[in-house]
């Protein structure tokens, strides 16, 4: 397949049974991306694939458990190419962006003191901003928040310094406004917040169906996804 056949969309659009589908007599156009991914057919063959199989809970001694682990370590050693993550553990599946952001702060509080400071930005969709707030709320932390310059609406790095100091231990940043689609240096962000001694989590939901990710590149310590916004 040359590189002319795979940018065609005309195949590509056929392999997606949910993009034949009829409203009315026309053709729908899916319009919510956000609202979930449409799947091409390998896709829906590999999930139904899995349940005919006889699949099972992780961990066993027996077939089905052997079987069910092996899919979960090919997922992720897919998803560690996607990420371009230096190993296939680094990757973990969860419900959602936000189900994954809760659990990590929880985590990540339990290292916290009171009086510790974290910092989270005004550009951010509310599932990277929540979880922070009740998360230093219960743990005496102090929030500190980040701009974003209204001409261009991109995050006002140029104050992270202001921001950031031997206390800081988080910085909870997106990768791209879900809301405006402008795009942080998270490269430099992360090297500021790690100058200081702080984490850098970065919310890749909406950068994730534009660019190309790679963790490494970014040096960032966490990157969530939602992958039924993929498309
Ligand atoms: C930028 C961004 N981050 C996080 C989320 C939350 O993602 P999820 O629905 O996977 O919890 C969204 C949802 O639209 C989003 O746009």
């Amino acid at each position: 397949m040359n590189e002319m056949t795979l940018l065609n969309p005309v195949p590509l659009r056929a392999q997606f049974p949910a993009l034949q589908l009829e409203v009315n007599g026309r053709t729908a156009v899916y319009l919510d991306g956000p609202g979930g991914t449409q799947v091409p057919q390998g896709v829906i063959d590999a999930m139904s694939g899995y349940l005919r199989h006889g699949g099972s809970n992780s961990g066993g001694p027996f077939l089905t458990s052997q079987y069910t682990d092996d899919i979960t370590n090919a997922a992720r050693t897919a998803m560690m190419d996607l990420y371009n993550a230096r190993r296939p553990d680094e990757i973990v599946f969860g419900q959602n962006m936000t189900s994954l952001n809760f659990s990590l702060s929880r985590a990540l509080a339990r290292t916290w003191q009171p009086g510790d400071e974290i910092i989270v930005t005004r550009l951010d969709h509310d599932a990277n901003i929540s979880p922070w707030l009740l998360a230093a709320q219960d743990s005496g932390v102090i929030v500190r928040w980040l701009d974003f310059d209204p001409t261009d609406c991109t995050l006002r790095l140029e104050h992270l310094p202001d921001l950031l100091n031997e206390k800081t231990r988080l910085l909870a940043i997106t990768y791209a406004s879900n809301a405006v689609g402008s795009i942080t240096d998270i490269k430099r962000a992360a090297e500021l917040a790690h100058a200081a001694g702080a984490l850098v989590l970065v919310d890749s939901v909406h950068f994730a169906p534009h660019g190309l990710l790679d963790v490494q590149a970014l040096n960032c310590d966490f990157l969530i996804s939602s992958s039924y916004k993929f498309d």
